[in-house]
């Protein structure tokens, strides 16, 4: 019964299915292979289906998964499910044929549906939501277009992604605003202390709060509705750095509490590779100026974000069929899977003598994302030898106290990959521990 539903699965998969925006002909094989997920799900909890294999086995016939190199970097960019990439495919060789018909007369009229489908994503009003090609992108918007004046402070972390930094200290040193740092502790299980850290860095000159909702160096969750909470009640807005956490883990925008959030959409909703999303709480759009200004950069419309000029619109419109592959599954289902596959991995390796987790394993804390170190390697070694000698992809981490690699499973990855990883590292942390006790350390 398995293999048959299996079956199905991977030759529904590898048809092309619309968002039922453009070229609905295909609607009917779609209906069907959603329909099967459904049926499979429907007697169980979010919490049992977690560890149900059969399940997830037939989720990861929807990716075109290499054979050989165990791909544990889905942090970094996660692959698109097969019906988005020959959406792409599609749209593509339609664009092609007449570029400028199909690109802005067919393809761009899907965009006011793809924007109403990510607000339901999101939770949020599609006046308020900006498609765009990165949580670089949407983020950028805000932080460089915010009216802030000199001696306006910011407060930031010590663990908040490169590229917004830049972007806040280009602000610094071209504006004169003052960013006030949190030295966060990594790991944290202690919320109250962490908002705690935040409230000490506002000021009564405190105009922005940046939150990295899910800490790409580490997988630590930030308590953002408690931080935002208390810098509303000092006057000061929030803006929410949502690339690691958006479909990730589960909830919707409003529940955070903020005034603006960007995000990657390449990253937990397999979108393509090259899409983010930029929200912002619609009495807040007439004051942030856009990067690439319209005719009205003082309006009030969300579109004004959008004035990119020409772009893949083949790329963007696939957003649609990730939306669909992502609701099938849902988002307390895919939350539940993705912490279960952590902890199922680092569980096993946490006690090994040589091995440190950076990672906590606690519900509110973490999610998909956590960094291993192995004492006596570097973080570029212990990466190396995992790919060369283990064919296991992951990204090194050398940030403050965090010195490992960080390891992220999508919801394509089974235990038995894990199993893998486990195995890899057991034998790195002993051969390595070997070679310090040599060596008298
Ligand atoms: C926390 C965080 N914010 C922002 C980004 C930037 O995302 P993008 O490359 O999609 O612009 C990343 C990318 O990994 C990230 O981890």
């Amino acid at each position: 019964m398995i293999s048959s539903r299996r079956s199905f699965f991977r030759q529904s998969a590898r048809i092309a299915v619309s968002s039922g925006v453009l070229f609905p002909s295909l609607k009917p094989l779609t209906e069907s292979y959603f329909t099967e997920i459904k049926r499979y799900q429907s007697a169980k909890s979010a919490e049992a289906l977690a560890a149900d294999e059969d399940f997830w086995a037939m989720i990861q016939q929807a990716y075109t998964v290499s054979p050989t190199t165990l791909n544990l970097n889905n942090g970094g960019v996660s692959p698109a499910p097969t019906l988005v990439q020959e959406a792409v495919e599609r749209y593509f060789r339609y664009s092609n044929e007449a570029p400028s018909y199909y690109m802005w007369r067919v393809l761009d009229q899907g965009r006011e549906p793809l924007r109403e489908q990510l607000a339901r994503l999101a939770g949020t009003s599609p006046e308020e939501i900006a498609i765009n090609r990165n949580a670089t992108e949407a983020l950028d918007t805000v932080i460089l277009g915010l009216p802030l004046q000199r001696g306006d402070e910011v407060v930031v972390s010590n663990f908040d992604y490169p590229n917004m930094m830049s972007a806040w200290r280009q602000r610094e040193l071209r504006d004169g605003l003052k960013l006030n740092y949190v030295k966060l502790p990594m790991p944290c299980e202690d919320e109250n202390r962490m908002v705690k850290l935040f409230v000490e860095q506002m000021t009564p000159q405190t105009k922005v709060v940046h939150l990295t909702h899910v800490i790409n160096w580490s997988g630590q969750v930030l308590p953002v509705r408690k931080i935002a909470d208390e810098a509303h009640k000092r006057g000061i807005e929030v803006l929410v750095d949502g690339a690691h956490s958006f479909v990730h883990l589960d909830y919707k925008v409003p529940e955070l509490g903020c005034d603006y959030f960007g995000t990657s959409l390449h990253k937990w909703l397999s979108a393509p590779i090259g899409t983010g999303m930029l929200w912002v709480k619609k009495e807040k759009i007439s004051k942030v100026f856009p990067l690439v200004p319209n005719e009205q950069p003082q309006s009030d419309n969300i579109r004004k974000f959008e004035n990119l000029g020409t772009r893949p619109f083949f790329i963007e419109q696939a957003i649609a069929q990730a939306i669909q592959f992502n609701n099938a599954i849902g988002s307390a289902r895919k939350y539940e899977r993705l912490f279960y596959l952590k902890n199922y991995w680092a569980e096993k390796v946490k006690d090994i003598p040589g091995i440190e987790l950076y990672t906590s394993l606690k519900k509110g804390y973490s999610g998909a994302l956590a960094v291993v170190g192995v004492e006596g390697l570097k973080p570029g070694e212990l990466e190396s030898q995992l790919l060369t000698r283990f064919k296991i992809h992951t990204t090194p981490i050398d940030k403050e106290n965090v010195k490992g690699v960080r390891v992220t499973p999508h919801v394509y990855i089974l235990p038995s990959d894990l199993d893998r990883l486990v195995n890899a590292l057991t034998i790195l942390a002993k051969e390595s521990s070997g070679k310090l006790a040599k060596a008298g350390k």
